[in-house]
């Protein structure tokens, strides 16, 4: 691969912008912050500079320049990273193959892409009345239907397998990726809705019965390669920008929700499409963003999911967010019924998940029974232990005390002896999250290696007087990376450090040391005086390192003369340095 591509490629897309099409950033000092991806956690241990044109975790270690982020957080190869942000750059790359796997991919994406086309052009026929006007009784109107990419599949054994042979496509591939079920089409008189991954292209469909057929309300795509309905959400990819500026995303049960709720102006929303969410879908939720409020349908069914899911999204650190629709209510019903400002209104008062297990956990209680009550009481001072808010834990309990006609501090002993079971329970469980790297307790001379390394890093200068001085790293990782600094600048004239890490890209521990060495932020300013005082430190370890192998030859000399040579060339030594 071209060094003069893959650096130009590089430069022509800022890092802060690219990991900021993934993950929420914000501005601290001169550096930028955000959740890392590629550990569990909730706390924003990632910093982007702007100024480097690199990324780095203080928490797992990953560290690298733009190529290296794009390749671990789609899970590709560097030719294809290289690819990506070609086009994100607007520069088109010739004879550039892509992998086997996925141009196989590219042919399923295209496959869905036509039949797409085909249901939507259906759905715009003269055989789409019903269907068209099933979706208008829905008050579904041109936009959205456009937006959403909405068709038809029409009655018919082999509208699409006829469709898409005759570009090419053979009955076995259409069977792999769901569009064909042995020798007839998988979907035939439904309103299709295409589903879409992470990227936002094509990966399936859900069709719906619209003419009072009694067969399954949606039928979804099988899971194919590249349909996996636990790793997706539908709407993810079109809502991120809107996330973004609205600082917050919705979750709902359904897909209807998230049309009904683009038709108000309400796009930050995704759905699960009926599932419970999986470890997956809640790290991608948290990629959105982490203030997420559910609003799941108002029925026992959504309840549940709302209780479960917000647990869920609680144990990952997040303080999500509910709005509890009631009396059956999707979120779709509701705005058709109650209206956009209605439901702009519901966002605004949603309340915090854990008041809503608050007060879900009440309403089973039977105030007759003290037995109910007391375990009531228990359950809820339990949920309060967990709480990171101390002044939140005192008004429930206080609540408590008067509701139930208790003494505070019964509440109150009760609230310390549970917090220190859930204490002693924390400290059997292995923490899951990552233990931050121990700092090593690092020599003066390691030091003195790393800071004359960061300097090479960032002048010329000192890489020069280094190789004029001949000035020797005494350990090995440090040579090496020394050298290939060196190699670097002479090869390419000037260092970019972003550059650097894609040409040291195969060798980790270099990419590794570059990371720890660079973490220590010493500035752009070189100061030579100090510069000079790592060079005498590193040249004392040195001379004491052969003083050391001398004396103990020294020892081992049994002729006296020889013994007082290796006495004159110490004392040389020390002398000289
Ligand atoms: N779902 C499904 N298969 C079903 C029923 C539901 O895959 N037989 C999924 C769909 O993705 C749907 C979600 O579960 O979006 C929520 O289901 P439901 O609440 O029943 O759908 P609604 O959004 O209410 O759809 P509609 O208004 O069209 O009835
Ligand atoms: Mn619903």
């Amino acid at each position: 691969m071209e060094h003069d591509l893959i650096t130009e490629v590089r430069s022509k897309v800022d890092i802060v912008d690219v990991i900021s099409s993934y993950l929420p950033l914000t501005q601290k000092g001169k550096n930028y912050f955000g959740v890392c991806p590629f550990h569990d956690d909730t706390n924003p241990s990632m910093s982007v500079s702007r100024e480097l044109q690199i990324y780095r975790c203080f928490s797992c270690g990953a560290s690298g320049n733009v190529y290296n982020f794009v390749m671990n957080y789609e899970h590709i190869s560097f030719k294809e990273a290289l690819a990506l942000l070609a086009n994100k750059a607007g520069i088109e790359l010739k004879n550039f193959k892509i992998t086997e796997k996925k141009q196989a991919n590219e042919v399923f994406y295209k496959a869905y892409e036509l039949a797409e086309k085909f249901y939507q052009n259906n759905l715009n026929s003269s055989l789409g009345k019903i269907a068209r006007n099933y979706l208008k009784e829905r008050s579904l109107g041109e936009d959205v239907i456009k937006e959403f990419g909405v068709g038809l599949a029409l009655n018919g054994n082999t509208n699409v397998i006829d469709l898409l042979k005759n570009k090419g496509y053979d009955l076995k591939t259409l069977n792999e990726i769901g569009l064909a079920n042995s020798d007839r089409d998988t979907y035939f008189n439904r309103i299709m809705f295409p589903l879409h991954d992470l990227e936002g292209r094509i990966v399936g469909f859900s069709g719906r019965i619209y003419d009072g057929s009694t067969n399954n309300k949606y039928l979804n795509t099988k899971e194919t390669p590249i349909f996996k309905k636990g790793q997706l959400l539908y709407h993810y990819a079109m809502a991120r920008e809107e996330v973004r500026t609205k600082k917050y995303v919705i979750v709902m049960e359904g897909f209807m929700d998230v049309i009904r709720a683009s038709t108000i102006g309400v796009k930050n929303t995704i759905a699960l499409m009926g599932t419970a969410m999986t470890d997956e879908q809640a790290k991608l939720i948290i990629r959105l963003s982490k203030d997420v409020i559910l609003c799941f349908d108002g029925d026992e069914a959504g309840r549940h999911a709302t209780m479960v899911n917000g647990e869920a999204l609680l144990k990952l650190g997040l303080k999500p967010k509910v709005i509890a629709l009631t009396g059956g209510d999707d979120p779709d019903t509701f705005i058709l019924k109650k209206g956009k400002e209605h439901f702009l209104s519901l966002i605004e008062s949603a309340i915090p998940f854990t008041d809503f297990k608050l007060k879900v956990l009440k309403e089973g209680v039977d105030l007759q029974s003290e037995e109910a009550i007391a375990g009531y009481i228990n359950t809820v001072i339990t949920e309060t232990c967990k709480w990171d808010d101390e002044i939140r834990q005192e008004i429930v309990l206080k609540k408590l005390a008067k509701e139930f006609n208790l003494e505070y501090n019964t509440l109150e002993k009760r609230f310390q002896a549970i917090k220190e079971e859930q204490q002693k329970e924390k400290q059997h469980i292995a923490p899951k999250t990552y233990a931050l790297p121990k700092k090593k307790r690092r020599d003066k001379y390691v030091i003195a290696m790393h800071s004359l390394l960061y300097y090479m890093l960032m002048s010329d200068k000192i890489v020069h007087k280094v190789d004029r001085e001949g000035l020797f790293f005494p350990s090995e990782k440090e040579r090496i990376l020394a050298s290939e600094i060196s190699y670097y600048y002479k090869k390419y004239g000037i260092m970019k450090i972003a550059d650097f890490y894609t040409y040291l890209n195969d060798k980790e521990t270099l990419t590794n040391l570059l990371t720890e060495v660079l973490s220590l932020d010493l500035g752009t300013e070189v100061p030579s005086e100090e510069v000079d005082a790592l060079f005498k430190v590193i040249k004392d370890y040195n001379v004491n390192l052969e003083a050391k192998r001398l004396e103990e030859k020294m020892k081992d000399e049994i002729d006296p003369l020889e013994k007082a040579k290796y006495a004159e060339r110490i004392r040389e030594l020390r002398m000289g340095s």
